[in-house]
């Protein structure tokens, strides 16, 4: 079972987040979310009639996390309107328990706020203090000097460079980086 206490703090703009493990009531939001993300088809892998997600798909998602003392999923609310999420999960493969990758994404109108910071300060938290997690991993595409500066920013440490992984709408290519952190 993956929780963690509320946490409810005060955002730059002076609005009030409050950050919490996602709840099955929460998979319509998150489905929307993911989605809206997606449609901007600049950060994420998938175009955005490759998302298939559906309310049960994410049911069940956020069902096998709640249970899974490995995988955490959170979301950040403000007004009880989720504007955020944070997945993390391990592949569930013996050799590789100890390692577990992020899945993350703000709401356009909210970034820069500081909301990706909580998010992120809130799983390492939760993953020093879980002794199965010894890694941290995630791809971010180079072109994304946002998300590269929030994760240097807590120390994670680029461990490769997938040349020309990711081919654009416009026949253009860009590099897939993995970063990792170690946590325990
Ligand atoms: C990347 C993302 C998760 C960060 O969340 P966020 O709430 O916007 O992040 P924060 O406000 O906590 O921090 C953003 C930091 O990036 C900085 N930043 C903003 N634009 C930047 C840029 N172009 N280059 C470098 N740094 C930049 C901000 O100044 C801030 O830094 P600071 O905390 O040192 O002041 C969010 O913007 C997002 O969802 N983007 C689209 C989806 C995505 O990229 N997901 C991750 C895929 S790997």
């Amino acid at each position: 079972m993956s929780k963690i206490n509320p946490i409810v703090t005060v955002l730059r703009d002076k609005s009030e987040l409050l950050v919490r493990v996602a709840e099955i009531e929460d998979a319509a939001s998150l489905v929307n979310i993911k989605f809206d993300i997606t449609k901007e088809h600049i950060y994420m892998l998938r175009e955005p009639y490759e998302f298939h997600n559906t309310i049960d798909i994410e049911l069940k998602r956020i069902n096998d996390m709640l249970h899974n003392r490995n995988k955490l999923q959170l979301v950040a609310e403000i007004t009880n309107e989720i504007v955020g999420f944070l997945e993390f999960e391990t592949k569930g493969i013996k050799k590789s328990e100890h390692v577990g990758s992020i899945y993350m994404g703000i709401a356009e109108h909210v970034r820069d706020n500081g909301i990706g910071t909580i998010l992120l300060n809130t799983l390492i938290g939760w993953a020093v203090n879980n002794n199965s997690i010894e890694k941290i991993t995630l791809q971010v595409f180079s072109n994304n000097e946002r998300a590269i500066h929030l994760y240097k920013k807590f120390g994670f440490i680029m461990e490769g460079r997938l040349k020309n992984d990711i081919k654009l709408r416009d026949g253009s290519y860009i590099d897939n980086i993995c970063m990792y952190k170690f946590v325990n």
